[in-house]
């Protein structure tokens, strides 16, 4: 699993490390947007809550995962889940974490990346305007999707992010280090620097 805070790179590098190691990626923030858009009622529940920066309940968010895991086979790459200790002693029930990777990064890096973010609304990549610019203005690089901002990048929700991130989410931290599954990464400078230290991390446990 990738933690770290908003903007830290975590989508970003589950993109490369899917298509390197092959896992299967499980994201729940695409999974919860892509609620949203649906209009289902997880999306509809789960929408207020996202456009605060507050995280969406444990129950609904635990009942998605169990549903994405079931039958999987091989590894898993969790992206955004668990993001509270709830959901990572509910994780524990039914999945075994081999290793949670930790990134990183300064908060006010964080704040740059996030507001000048753009995401795929068809194929989920993200790019940034100024760190990883896409090749045609406001055009997906892999599908041709459309390019947009998220609703919850915008400074004032993005700061509310960071304090859900505080509360709730960097707790899990020491959960995974007394584990013996937790490696802290430096997920400051290039993204191809990141994701380097990222699979040297995978390939040594
Ligand atoms: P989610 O979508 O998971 O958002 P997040 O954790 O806040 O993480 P982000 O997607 O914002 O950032 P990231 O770390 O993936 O960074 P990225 O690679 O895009 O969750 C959204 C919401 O859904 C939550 O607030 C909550 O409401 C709900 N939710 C989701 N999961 C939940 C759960 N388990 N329980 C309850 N609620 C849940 O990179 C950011 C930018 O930086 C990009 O522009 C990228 O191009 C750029 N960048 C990346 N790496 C670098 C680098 N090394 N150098 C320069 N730029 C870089």
């Amino acid at each position: 699993m990738l933690l770290g805070p908003p903007g830290s790179g975590k989508g970003t590098q589950t993109e490369r490390l899917v298509a390197e190691f092959g896992f299967t990626k499980i994201s729940t923030g695409d999974l919860l947007r892509e609620a949203v858009r649906n209009g289902t009622e997880l999306g509809v529940k789960a929408k207020s809550f996202m456009d605060a920066g507050k995280l969406v309940p444990d129950d609904l968010v635990i009942g998605l995962i169990k549903e994405k895991l079931k039958g999987l086979k091989g590894g898993v790459l969790l992206d955004g889940f668990p993001r509270s200790l709830e959901q990572a002693q509910a994780l524990d029930q039914f999945f075994e974490v081999e290793l949670a990777v930790d990134l990183e990064v300064d908060q006010e890096v964080l704040i740059k990346r996030l507001t000048e973010r753009r995401s795929c609304r068809v194929c989920n990549a993200v790019f940034h305007l100024e760190f990883n610019r896409p090749k045609k203005e406001g055009v997906c690089d892999k599908c041709g999707g459309e390019l947009y901002q998220r609703s919850d990048d915008t400074e004032k929700v993005v700061r509310e992010r960071f304090n859900t991130y505080t509360e709730r989410t960097a707790p899990l931290t020491e959960f995974y280090r007394k584990k013996g599954v937790l490696k802290s990464v430096d997920g400051m400078g290039p993204i191809d620097d990141v994701y380097g230290r990222i699979a040297a991390v995978i390939k040594a446990a």
